[in-house]
């Protein structure tokens, strides 16, 4: 009996040991189970943040790259260039383009996040002939015209569309009349003028007069009511790279010329490019 009592307590002494053993053995896995959970997490959560290719900016601000920051001007670039119909919003990323050079021929214009580019580094293919000024942007100025009229104003376009070759004319008679140097402060070279694109004209008499008139007065309070921009501003010579020229209109749209408007700034400051020649 004495024996019986004993192996009995022998048993459950096992039994003891065994489920301390298993609770053990739970305990280990289900720790382990919340240590790699932990880690997985954490590594989600550095992804996500590598992630961050580029730190979303405020258009034109100049902030488009921090430290952090890993994408290259290439990358960039390319997401910029081609959302061709894409309107600009405060966080779409803002990077310089390539410098064109002068002697290069580009078989494409350069559009950023959906604005065709033209200045000085920016140069349009010599075939780039829409023949006449946009339709939208004709519609835009009959509208303005008018509301201009019910105000007692008259304004006319003076210069519209004008294709690769009569702005060579145009450029090199500038050239032979003033040299070179001086003509490049008010006249674009061929490939390089806005009114290649159909989406730029000169208003009335060009000539710096036009700022002081009424009408000069009027456009220049109201044209980003109708999608235009007062391309090449007073005391921005050095940015746009041409003197100033209250008359001369570039059609960006409503959205975007209210902006620039708001904000003083020219298409160069806001897209963070330059417009420099690359040689003489
Ligand atoms: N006057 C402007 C800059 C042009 O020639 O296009
Ligand atoms: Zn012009």
């Amino acid at each position: 009996m004495k024996k019986y009592k004993s192996v009995k307590k022998k048993r459950e002494q096992m039994r003891k040991i065994q489920i301390i053993a298993v609770i053990v053995v739970a305990l280990i896995f289900i720790i382990s189970v919340i240590i790699l959970l932990i880690r997985k997490f954490d590594l989600t959560e550095d992804s996500d943040s590598s992630n961050l290719l580029v730190e979303p900016v405020n258009a034109g601000k100049n902030e488009s790259t921090t430290k952090e920051s890993s994408i290259s001007e290439t990358e960039a670039e390319t997401t910029t260039i081609t959302t061709f119909d894409t309107i600009i919003s405060e966080t779409q990323p803002v990077i310089e383009t390539p410098v064109v050079t002068i002697d290069d021929e580009p078989k494409e214009p350069t559009f950023i996040n959906g604005v065709l580019i033209v200045n000085k580094s920016y140069k349009l293919p010599k075939d780039y002939n829409p023949g006449s000024l946009d339709e939208t942007v004709v519609n835009a100025f009959y509208q303005m015209q008018e509301d201009a009229k019910a105000e007692g104003l008259n304004i006319w376009i003076a210069s519209g569309f004008r294709s690769y070759e009569d702005q060579d004319r145009i450029y090199n008679k500038y050239v032979a009349r003033e040299g070179q140097e001086v003509a490049d402060t008010f006249s674009a070279r061929p490939g390089y003028s806005e009114h290649q694109t159909g989406l730029a004209f000169d208003l009335n008499t060009i000539d710096d007069s036009f700022a002081d008139t009424r009408e000069g007065t009027w456009v220049a309070e109201n044209a980003h009511k109708y999608g235009f921009i007062i391309r090449y501003p007073k005391g921005k010579e050095s940015i746009t790279g041409y003197k100033y020229e209250p008359w001369h209109l570039r059609y960006v749209g409503t959205m975007l010329a209210t902006e620039l408007y708001n904000s003083g700034l020219t298409l160069e400051e806001y897209f963070n490019i330059k417009s420099v020649y690359k040689s003489n």
